[in-house]
């Protein structure tokens, strides 16, 4: 998909109110301590562009799927504070979203000070794109900034909505999602391979076939390889596997056949007779009756990190194995530091990838860690995000 849309460096921003779209989507442990702020820190070359340039910045975003009731548990609270530490400066916190406080507290907002409303699915009008709903936040600002790259594949109010009732425009996070994995798709250096790994070949199609059209190479990983694996014919044990798939995942590897696409699958693996944190680790090369696949073998582990390390562009989505057990983490540790040395072109979709990498600390050495999960896969599918597709073009 090709944008070529207006950003907030392309508006007059000045002595303006600026309703900014993030994805403050951020995970927080049982006591509400938010534990990455990824997403916060990459928000704020666009807040402090707007606030540097003397615009008043009301800032949304959702958290969690609180379903359209207020709960105290999905409260962005926390976001408001992190936020302050990070911009060094005061965030007036809107106990509601287009209440009463949100709407003085907007009011009341000079140039160069920053504001952040309630969750905004705290009303079940956001997923509804609900036009009043749309154009009551609208109604606190002079224009309308969408950043959530997270969040830009949801037709929602707050991503899509207000741009039917106020000049829009993207920000900085927004462009560099977009121009760098953009760049990668269409102009790509070669050899161009893409890792992909995850549990389910379902929520894989799209991308795998848009990957065809694109790769040279495709290596695969995560429990999705069982379901290729067992449409080749070979055994997988009690692997976890979509039987409804398998002629999907034949009809797939025949396309990537027919462009000269090479689809690696595992030829090794990590098995173990049940799966849980005391799973022991046995590797082999055909899984026995009993045993289930938990992770891509060293051999394989090695071909994969080969083939990265020869890549002139890797794209990278879903892990090896079930890296959250320390005795399986070993595929997805192989290939996030194969990726992090490599000269090729590193990207990450993000999502449990980038929560690897991250987990392992090779997250800072890749070229672009993408803050969007379900988003940087319908990017990579080809597929229209709307919270971009509404943005003015340039
Ligand atoms: C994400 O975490 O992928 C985004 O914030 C979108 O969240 P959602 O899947 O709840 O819409």
């Amino acid at each position: 998909m090709r944008y070529n849309k207006k950003s907030v460096e392309n508006i007059d921003v000045a002595q303006k109110k600026a309703l900014v779209r993030c994805d403050f989507n951020v995970p927080q442990d049982a006591n509400g301590v938010i534990t990455a702020d990824k997403r916060i820190v990459e928000s704020l070359p666009t807040l402090k562009y707007l606030l540097d340039r003397g615009a008043a910045v009301i800032a949304c975003s959702h958290l969690g799927r609180p379903k359209g009731q207020f709960n105290p548990k999905y409260s962005l609270a926390p976001v408001a504070e992190r936020l302050a530490d990070l911009l060094g400066k005061p965030v007036v916190f809107a106990n509601d979203v287009v209440g009463e406080d949100a709407k003085a507290k907007a009011n009341a907002l000079r140039p160069g000070e920053i504001m952040l409303l309630e969750n905004v699915r705290f009303h079940a009008e956001e997923e509804k794109n609900d036009s009043g709903f749309a154009k009551q936040l609208a109604e606190m600002a002079d224009f309308f900034v969408n950043d959530a790259f997270g969040t830009a594949h949801r037709a929602h109010a707050s991503t899509a909505g207000v741009a039917d009732h106020l000049p829009a425009v993207c920000g900085f996070l927004i462009q560099k999602e977009i121009g760098i994995m953009g760049r990668a798709l269409e102009n790509p250096k070669r050899p161009f391979l893409a890792v992909l790994g995850g549990v389910k070949v379902s929520d894989k199609i799209g991308v795998i076939n848009s990957l065809i059209e694109k790769c040279d190479t495709i290596l695969i990983g995560g429990a999705m390889a069982y379901t290729f694996k067992k449409a080749c014919g070979r055994p997988i044990g009690t692997s976890k596997c979509e039987e409804d798939k398998l002629e999907l995942a034949k009809d797939l590897m025949l396309a990537a056949l027919g462009k000269g696409v090479r689809f690696l699958l595992p030829s090794d693996q990590l098995v173990s007779d049940h799966f849980g944190p005391d799973a022991k680790p046995v590797a082999v090369r055909d899984i026995p009756d009993d045993m289930m696949g938990m992770d891509i073998g060293p051999e394989t582990a090695e071909r994969y990190a080969d083939e990265i390390k020869r890549a002139g562009t890797v794209v990278w989505n879903g892990p090896m194995g079930v890296f959250e057990f320390p005795d399986f983490a070993e595929g997805t540790q192989t290939v996030a530091r194969a990726l992090s040395k490599a000269d090729a072109v590193s990207i990450l979709g993000g999502g449990d990838s980038a929560a690897a990498a991250e987990k392992f600390g090779f997250a800072d050495r890749m070229d672009h860690v993408s803050t969007g999960g379900g988003a940087s896969l319908e990017f990579l599918e080809g597929l229209e995000l709307p919270g971009i597709a509404c943005l003015a073009d340039k």
